[in-house]
């Protein structure tokens, strides 16, 4: 039996349950479709595309075409499955209209459930108008890929009492627009307990402790199939880039000495040979 989609009116009941709930990224339809048949609830189609699916090597270069690219097969491929689209950097920084404009296009062409974006407190008046005009939308503070460079690199963030009260705030003005959720990344379990603690909306943790209320993973950092980096944060749950290797090296040995295609994986015809057909 397929699972019962989560809505956007889930969110914050589930809040209120303790209820837990997970999320994913994908990036394509047949993954897409392998997530929909597990219990994950939510997709994420992030921008970490543009290091598993492009080879950057930061988010900073994904575009909006990227994005809808690969935001569309993955609804296609998840029909009970809550999708969201990451918005890609340059896509609503530069003022309100601009924000509330690419918001509109990521929805209207690719049907995703909601969007998600980075951003604290300074963006919390581009995070409300584009609720406003009726797009669901997920924050995202703590490390933001996008803008690492100007938070210092890819480090744990509110490791200071200051820098943690900051990143309470950043998501008590989020909670305030209506988003759905805000996932935090990378900050001290405490920390990430203690924004849970202050907000009535989920917060959807990576590399934030397992005091959230939700968490999310890289599929493939979890699935062991990205092999440039791997930070303490992801725990791989399978480890199929080698499994990987030995399917393709063993088809290259079974195709250089003939047991490849053996009878089961070949056609056969009515005669024996077509000499004769000359
Ligand atoms: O782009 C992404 O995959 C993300 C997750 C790391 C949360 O933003």
């Amino acid at each position: 039996m397929s699972k019962k989609k989560m809505t956007a009116m889930d969110f914050r009941k589930y809040k209120q349950e303790g209820k837990i709930f997970t999320m994913v990224t994908a990036y394509d339809y047949t993954t897409a479709s392998i997530v929909d048949e597990s219990d994950v609830e939510t997709i994420l189609v992030g921008d970490s595309l543009g290091m598993t699916m492009l080879g950057y090597n930061s988010t900073v270069g994904v575009t909006m075409e990227d994005m809808i690219h690969h935001i569309r097969p993955v609804v296609k491929g998840a029909p009970n499955t809550f999708v969201v689209g990451d918005m890609p950097f340059g896509s609503y920084n530069e003022s309100i209209p601009q924000a509330v404009h690419e918001a509109n296009r990521m929805v209207k062409e690719t049907n995703c459930d909601a969007i998600k974006l980075e951003g604290g407190v300074e963006f919390a008046p581009v995070v409300k108008a584009i609720i406003q005009a009726g797009i669901p939308v997920i924050g995202h503070i703590g490390l933001t890929p996008q803008t690492a460079t100007s938070l210092g690199g890819f480090r744990v963030q509110g490791g200071t009492p200051e820098s943690a009260k900051q990143l309470i705030a950043d998501a008590k003005a989020l909670a305030e627009t209506g988003v759905l959720a805000i996932v935090v990344e990378c900050v001290p379990t405490v920390v990430g307990k203690a924004i849970s603690e202050a907000v009535d909306v989920p917060i959807i943790g990576i590399g934030a402790g397992n005091g959230t209320d939700a968490q999310v993973l890289v599929f493939h950092d979890m699935m062991g199939m990205y092999g440039d980096f791997k930070p303490k944060m992801v725990k791989q749950y399978c480890n199929l880039r080698p499994m990987i290797v030995d399917g393709l090296n063993q088809y290259r040995t079974e195709c250089m000495d003939r047991t490849f295609p053996g009878t089961e994986h070949s056609y056969g015809a009515k005669f024996e040979s077509i000499d004769k057909l000359y």
